[in-house]
């Protein structure tokens, strides 16, 4: 494909997108694009008519070829690096086998994600595992954050600290590389949900240097749904179970220190669909071909702030930034209350869009992701529809 298709409309046919359908909550499920869905979709034709030979011999050498692709974009060595089906398996998989120790302590920020604070729950049930909270707020201010938490490490010890790059709903980057430097100061282990992180931001594992970390290649880099990439540090290699437990356990126990093994000990956990993550590379190459990385990150973000703004003033209400090139943006939604499950289901599917909505401090947020198929236009558009759905709303 051609770097000269402009940004905006013209792209969107390259993405698996309807083309009435205006998305501009990609930050979700991500939008995969049609480069990845179709190489997807040829290796599944391909491996079903002869599944035992693709399965077990073409497919991994493919898998290993786009793990290397995924190594250079994440800056470390595919063999610190393993295919989860979600951000959910990775850290299930982190906490639920993680050698504890009776008294150990966890420490997280309140806008973990649900599913990531479950694990953290389960752990504290199920084991002698203590979890602390330190709250954080929109605009939290960074020299103040950091004093608190090396102040709680200083003082309790931790075993493990899980905070986000970017946290869900509402959106809020930390300061991840000052995080891990304190955690390597007091011994901590460093935890990062970076579902929000590839595709979204240069990461680099090289310089970032966490012992934990996981990313959601579906919904930033326009790959297939359901691919995460979890990275390891060499360190805790061994320190950890692929969830499920299968073959991947017995493999680590067959030798030790097995040559290549964790990306394997995922792989062959369980029967898995392959021939989706093999389609990441796709999306990279796709990705090139429209401008690279640098390029899409800079539009993504130029396009969600004008989008916000455009939202913003049309509603008569603020919106929260982040730093380039996050781009994603709180925006404030006038609304009294939230509507009810009903409602929405008829409002979006009438209006060809979807947005989620979350009360934060007394007050209704929406949280908008940019994309390179987006342009003005699309945000007036959501612009009316939100007018409309405050206006609607049987609760407002
Ligand atoms: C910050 C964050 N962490 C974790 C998740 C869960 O991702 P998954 O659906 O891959 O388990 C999400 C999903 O939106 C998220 O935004």
């Amino acid at each position: 494909m051609s770097e000269c298709i402009p940004f905006g409309r013209a792209l969107k046919p390259y993405f698996m997108l309807d083309e009435k359908y205006v998305s501009v909550n990609n930050a979700s499920s991500g939008v995969v694009c049609v480069p990845a869905f179709q190489r997807h979709l040829q290796l599944l034709e391909e491996s079903e008519k002869v599944q035992d030979l693709q399965t077990r011999y073409r497919l991994p050498k493919l898998a290993e070829k786009t793990m290397d692709q995924l190594a250079e974009l994440l800056d470390t060595s595919p063999n610190n690096l393993a295919f989860c089906f979600s951000a959910t398996q990775a850290i299930s998989s982190i906490l639920l086998t993680f050698p504890w120790i009776a008294n150990d302590r966890i420490l997280t920020l309140n806008l973990a994600y649900p599913t990531c604070q479950f694990a953290v729950d389960f752990v504290q049930d199920r084991y002698d595992v203590q979890m602390d909270t330190i709250d954080i707020d929109f605009a939290y201010d960074r020299s103040e954050l950091l004093s608190r938490v090396e102040s709680y490490l200083a003082k309790n010890k931790p075993r493990l600290f899980i905070f986000d790059f970017v946290t869900s709903m509402p959106v809020i980057q930390l300061p991840c590389k000052e995080l891990i430097q304190l955690c390597k100061k007091y011994n901590v282990i460093s935890v990062i949900d970076a579902a929000h992180g590839i595709g979204l931001s240069p990461l680099s594992m090289s310089s970032l240097d966490p012992d934990f970390l996981y990313t959601n290649a579906h919904k930033w880099l326009n790959a297939p749904s359901g691919t995460t990439i979890l990275y390891v540090s060499k360190k805790y290699h061994n320190s950890i179970e692929a969830l499920p437990i299968s073959y991947g356990y017995h493999i680590r126990k067959q030798k030790s220190p097995p040559p290549a093994p964790l990306n394997a000990r995922f792989l062959y956990a369980s029967s898995t669909d392959l021939p989706k993550f093999i389609a990441i590379d796709a999306a990279i190459a796709f990705r090139k071909s429209i401008g690279g990385e640098h390029k899409i990150q800079n539009y993504n973000y130029d396009i969600i702030i004008k989008g916000a703004k455009i939202i913003a003033e049309a509603l008569g209400t603020s919106y929260f930034v982040l730093a380039p090139p996050i781009a994603m943006v709180n925006v404030e939604i006038p609304l009294r209350r939230m509507p009810s499950a009903e409602f929405f289901e008829y409002f979006w599917q009438s209006k060809n869009t979807f947005l989620r909505f979350v009360e934060y401090h007394g007050k209704f947020y929406t949280r908008i992701a940019g994309a390179p198929f987006l342009e003005e236009s699309d945000f007036v558009y959501i612009a009316g529809v939100l007018k409309e759905l405050c206006q609607n709303s049987p609760e407002n």
